[in-house]
């Protein structure tokens, strides 16, 4: 029998259980068919005692407290880097894996970082319950459409451009730029306090710290997680980062150089066949993927699918991608990881 999450008996957590990427963790625990009495939930204080639906069985919030992971098979960390450098370690010392969507572990050599489609094979450092770190969710978007055309003629650069939406900053900033909205119809003064601007009808460079290079720390997360992901430490890569006042899902604009040629015609023939993509492309009615249509789906969406002209004839191809960051970007990608940890398991 295939051994998948849903058919072993342990406990399931998820920290950060009332946030964005907590919210799709327990719509995939109600789809994957985890019951009710296998899942714990925690998140701050603030939210104890409130009691969220798992496949329609109320489950209270509980707040974290030494002790809390004993007993429980793997804990999806969504709360944030602090948050996880502080439990973690102690989830594992409980014998539980974790599976950490957050940026806190991820460049530690001795932690994979892994995105399912493209590297399942890193989790075999792994011996026995340990930390897994999920990626950016700039980078899982980017990579699961780039990787099956770097396994065919290698990648020797990759130029990235992203439209980020709302959602990857959190449940907070959804509902800002919703009363944003609201406040524009009514004429009255927008709440700005997620990224102290207006967002609505606006864009504006990616609100993490920018580095000495001039470069954001989203910029830098898609350059040196993608050559760990890839094992790749020569490929170069450079990105701007961009949010835009779109609720949910993220588009990227991708120029790959090869290393070997790849026409066009063979480029779209391998992402049309590749896992966790799905090709929009349709010239003729100007139908591309959009995030609308990547919103609350598993498939990253990928179009605009053509020669890069600045290059020798099939040294490159740009492309267009949309992916909902919550979902693939986030916790459907730890999920694939946690199933497969549990097909690695042998109770
Ligand atoms: N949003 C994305 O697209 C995305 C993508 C990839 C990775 N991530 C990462 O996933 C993590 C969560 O992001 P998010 O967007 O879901 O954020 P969010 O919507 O702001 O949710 C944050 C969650 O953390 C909980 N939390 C805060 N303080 C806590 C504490 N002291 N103890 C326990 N729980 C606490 C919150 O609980 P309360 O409701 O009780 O405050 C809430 O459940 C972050 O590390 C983020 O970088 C996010």
């Amino acid at each position: 029998m295939k051994k998948t999450l849903a058919s072993k008996k342990f406990v399931v957590a998820v920290v950060g259980a009332t946030g964005a990427v907590g919210a799709e963790f327990i719509d995939l625990l109600g789809l994957n068919g985890i019951s009710a009495d296998r899942v714990r939930l925690f998140a701050s204080e603030r939210s104890v005692g409130k009691a969220i639906l798992v496949g329609g069985q109320p489950v209270m919030v509980e707040s974290l407290k030494p002790d809390c992971f004993r007993g429980i098979g793997i804990v999806f960390f969504s709360a944030g880097k602090g948050i996880a450098k502080a439990w973690a370690p102690q989830a594992i010392e409980a014998g539980a894996w974790v599976v950490d969507n957050s940026s806190a572990f991820r460049m530690e050599s001795a932690v994979p970082l892994i995105i399912p489609e493209v590297n399942p094979d890193a989790l075999d450092q792994c011996k026995g319950p340990s930390i897994v770190a999920v990626p950016n969710c700039s980078t899982i978007v980017a990579l699961v459409a780039a990787t099956p055309l770097h396994r065919v003629a290698k990648v020797r650069r990759m130029t990235v451009a992203t439209y980020q939406a709302a959602s990857g900053a959190g449940a907070a900033a959804m509902r800002e730029l919703e009363s944003q909205a609201q406040a524009f119809v009514e004429k009255s003064p927008m709440r700005t306090e997620i990224f102290g601007r207006q967002y609505l009808f606006n864009c504006f460079s990616h609100n993490s710290a920018i580095g000495p290079e001039g470069y954001n720390e989203e910029e830098s997360k898609l350059l040196y997680e993608t050559r760990k992901i890839w094992s790749d430490a020569s490929v170069r890569i450079t990105a701007t980062c961009i949010r835009v006042p779109v609720l949910r899902a993220h588009c990227e604009a991708i120029g790959l150089e090869f290393e070997t040629p790849l026409s066009q015609a063979r480029a779209r023939e391998i992402l049309g066949a590749a896992e966790g993509l799905e090709v929009v492309d349709d010239r003729i009615n100007n139908r591309f993927p959009e995030p609308l249509h990547a919103a609350g789906r598993d498939p990253v969406l990928v179009g605009r699918i053509r020669a890069d002209w600045s290059l020798p004839p099939g040294m490159g191809i740009q492309m267009f991608v949309a992916g909902d960051q919550i979902r693939i970007g986030a916790a459907l990608t730890g999920w694939r990881i946690a199933e497969l940890i549990a097909a690695r398991m042998t109770h």
